[in-house]
């Protein structure tokens, strides 16, 4: 057994409807494809139709599952509205929501414009609520009994960080929303859960995020204790399982998925990771000796 193996049991998803925002690649296309692999029809949201198209039908010859392509802008709560409707009219009824979309631009706050800030703002914290916010309502006004909202989130979400301000910003309003309706909606069935993945290399976000030599320079697996990136496959699996009937009593969690990432930047004394067994031995004298005087 690898990481890199398929974890659940082959029909764990049967049954289920799920919407993946920005399913159309990177880390949410890797979790379509082991959503359809376990059995659940799956609809693909994001603005560019095409990508979305293009991916349903390379997913759906892979697993021989239904995967639906639909075109929806989820900083518009009126497309979202028209994309449930669809996934409804499609499968008659949805049982989970993947918000999955995301924008994010590295940048020295000060150098963003205001509509760069809101952009991402919008994509990140008010696509979220947009999502949830309708399916929500749906779920509760068709007293529909069992439903999930997986948000993908960040380690920065709590502990902030420089550069990515707008998306930290997002993200920790998203967390908020998370373990707020993780409460207040178990009352209708509504599980409402979090991921939060460290590194994971995607094309897309990886470029963008990265560009250049600074993927060589800023070696993202140094700064991971268990010193390698994640796989798409772990992310797949711990996903797969947060939406399944197996996570059932699991409720306002964040699980983190980082190999130790964010904790190692945290601690205070971390630092002490650079010192050589020699100079351990040492400095073992040294603090010996002095408690002898
Ligand atoms: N750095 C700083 N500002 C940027 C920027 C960057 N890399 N890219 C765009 N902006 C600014 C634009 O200049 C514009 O502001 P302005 O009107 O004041 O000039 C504002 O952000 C909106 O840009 P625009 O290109 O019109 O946005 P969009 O709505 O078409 O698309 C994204 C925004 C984020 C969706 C798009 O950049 C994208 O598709 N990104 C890929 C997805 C992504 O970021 N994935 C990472 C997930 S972690």
């Amino acid at each position: 057994m690898s990481y890199t193996d398929k974890m659940l049991r082959d029909d764990a998803l049967k049954g289920k409807v799920i919407v993946v925002t920005g399913g159309g690649s990177g880390l949410g296309k890797a979790m379509t494809k082991y959503f359809l692999e376990l059995g659940a029809q799956v609809a693909i949201t994001s603005r560019d139709i095409d990508k979305l198209k293009n991916t349903a039908s390379e997913l759906e010859a892979a697993t021989g599952g239904t995967c639906l392509p639909l075109q929806c802008d989820v900083r518009h709560y009126e497309e979202v509205e028209n994309m449930l409707q669809s996934v409804l009219k499609a499968f008659g009824k949805v049982d989970v929501l993947l918000n999955n979309a995301a924008g994010n631009f590295i940048s020295p706050t000060e150098r963003l414009s205001a509509n760069a800030f809101d952009t991402v703002i919008d994509i990140v914290l008010k696509g979220t609520k947009n999502c949830t916010l309708a399916f929500g309502k749906h779920w509760i006004d068709s007293k529909q009994t069992s439903s999930t909202v997986l948000n993908i989130v960040t380690t920065y979400a709590w502990t902030g960080s420089a550069y990515v301000v707008p998306s930290a910003t997002a993200k920790a309003g998203v967390l908020a929303m998370t373990r707020s309706l993780a409460v207040e909606w178990a009352k209708y069935g509504i599980r409402t859960n979090a991921i939060a993945p460290g590194p994971f290399p995607t094309k897309g976000a990886w470029d963008r995020l990265m560009p250049g030599d600074l993927a060589e320079k800023f070696d993202m697996a140094k700064k991971v204790p268990l010193q390698r990136v994640g796989d798409h496959q772990e992310l797949a699996n711990l996903a797969a399982y947060m939406v399944s009937d197996f996570s059932a009593y699991i409720n306002g969690e964040v699980v983190v998925i980082d190999g130790g990432e964010w904790l190692k930047g945290a601690g205070q004394f971390n630092m002490l990771e650079a010192i050589p067994e020699e100079l351990w031995d040492q400095l073992e004298m040294m603090i010996k000796a002095k408690k002898n005087k």
